[in-house]
């Protein structure tokens, strides 16, 4: 049987003792679609050579990360993606793929499958086909999209629908939900849309901006049960993020950074050993310490329950991980009102 890391507790184990668990590589950027909303800037390089993908892995597994995302870009452009995956399910680590699922066909999915793929992560923006075609720039995106997931659901690969919400999609993401409950699948939304890698923050343009939008945004995609679960006390003593303590990114120029939606440089992966990027990068380290504490007005704050602050946001977004935005303070009364609608049994 697999290990399920979240599962064992192995995934907390390494947090608290900082061991690398989670490794994300963007394998390009070339794309095939062209979504309104990208955070890539220019979708053209085809990324590192076979030879040292395979070479970072191989960093990787001396380090002990055991679950390993691909992302990209589109990674199914590239010729060698089997041949990838096929390398990593060797080492026995667990592969998550990231596609818009557009260049998928039934004898990929079953390749997939047989490497004993994860999870498929595919990216759909509305059930309705012109709103998601619209998003993608891509007429005939929908179809192509739609027919992946519901090859992958009958060859038995797990997928999970990946939803940006927008102004765009925002009336139409109940039906995700719906549709996705309907067949199993699970989804993954998120209200935040950030500003290019490079600091474009056109894609900003689609953010939900208002009370009444979040609010709708969580009505529409947030379980009861599971939110519940999400709301606890802040303490101001804990980590701003967990994550920087067991995961990393590589971009496709081999650059390092904590995660890909907090774009501190800590290394790159031509000049240095991943090991010790990992090891021995200060700003890594001062990341990995930074606390709720240090961030100005938690202290006063009544919101701390209900706030999933991310300080990779800020930092893209404020130019400062430690500063906490009126965006974040909007969605935490949201998250709050939201909580007080589901105790009242209003919803
Ligand atoms: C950059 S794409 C790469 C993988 C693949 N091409 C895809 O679209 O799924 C990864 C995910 O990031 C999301 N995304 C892209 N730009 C974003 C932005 N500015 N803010 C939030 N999510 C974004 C995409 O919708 C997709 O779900
Ligand atoms: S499919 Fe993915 S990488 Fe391509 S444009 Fe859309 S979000 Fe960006
Ligand atoms: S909303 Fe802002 S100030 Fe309040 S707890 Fe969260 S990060 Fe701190």
């Amino acid at each position: 049987m697999e290990c399920d890391s979240k599962l064992f507790g192995i995934s907390d184990y390494c947090i608290e003792n900082k061991i690398l668990h989670n490794l994300t590589l963007e394998l390009n950027t070339k794309c095939n679609l062209d979504c309104i909303h990208c955070y890539i800037p220019h979708k053209v390089s085809y990324g590192m050579s076979t030879e040292k993908v395979l070479s970072i892995i191989d960093e990787a597994d001396a380090l002990g990360v055991l679950n390993v995302t691909l992302t990209g870009g589109e990674i199914f452009l590239r010729d060698d993606i089997l041949d990838i995956i096929s390398y990593i399910r060797r080492k026995y680590m667990r592969v998550f793929l990231i596609s818009n699922g557009t260049l998928l066909d039934r004898d990929i999915i079953r390749q997939l499958r047989a490497l004993n793929v994860a999870e498929l992560g595919i990216s759909l923006y509305s059930t309705n086909e012109s709103i998601h075609d619209h998003i993608t720039r891509r007429t005939g995106s929908f179809r192509k999209t739609m027919s992946a997931i519901m090859c992958a659901l009958t060859e038995g690969l797990r997928v999970v629908v990946k939803t940006p919400v927008m102004t765009k999609n925002i009336h139409t993401v109940r039906e995700i939900r719906t549709f996705c409950n309907d067949h199993g699948i699970d989804a993954e939304f998120t209200c935040f849309i950030t500003s290019k890698n490079n600091g474009d923050n056109s894609p900003r343009r689609f953010q939900i901006t208002d009370k009444r939008g979040f609010l709708e945004f969580l009505v529409s995609t947030m379980d009861k049960q599971s939110f519940l679960k999400e709301v606890k006390p802040k303490n101001l003593e804990s980590n701003l993020c967990k994550y920087c303590k067991n995961s990393i990114y590589i971009d496709s120029e081999g650059n390092v950074f904590p995660c890909n939606s907090f774009l501190i440089k800590i290394g790159n992966i031509f000049e240095d050993p991943l090991k010790s990027i990992w090891e021995e990068s200060t700003i890594l380290k001062k990341l990995q310490e930074a606390k709720y504490s240090d961030i100005t007005g938690c202290s006063e704050c009544s919101l701390g329950s209900y706030c999933s602050f991310c300080p990779g946001f800020s930092y893209l977004e404020y130019g400062d991980y430690l500063v906490c935005s009126d965006e974040n303070k909007m969605y935490s009364e949201c998250r709050r009102e939201y909580h007080n609608m589901i105790l009242k049994g209003l919803i």
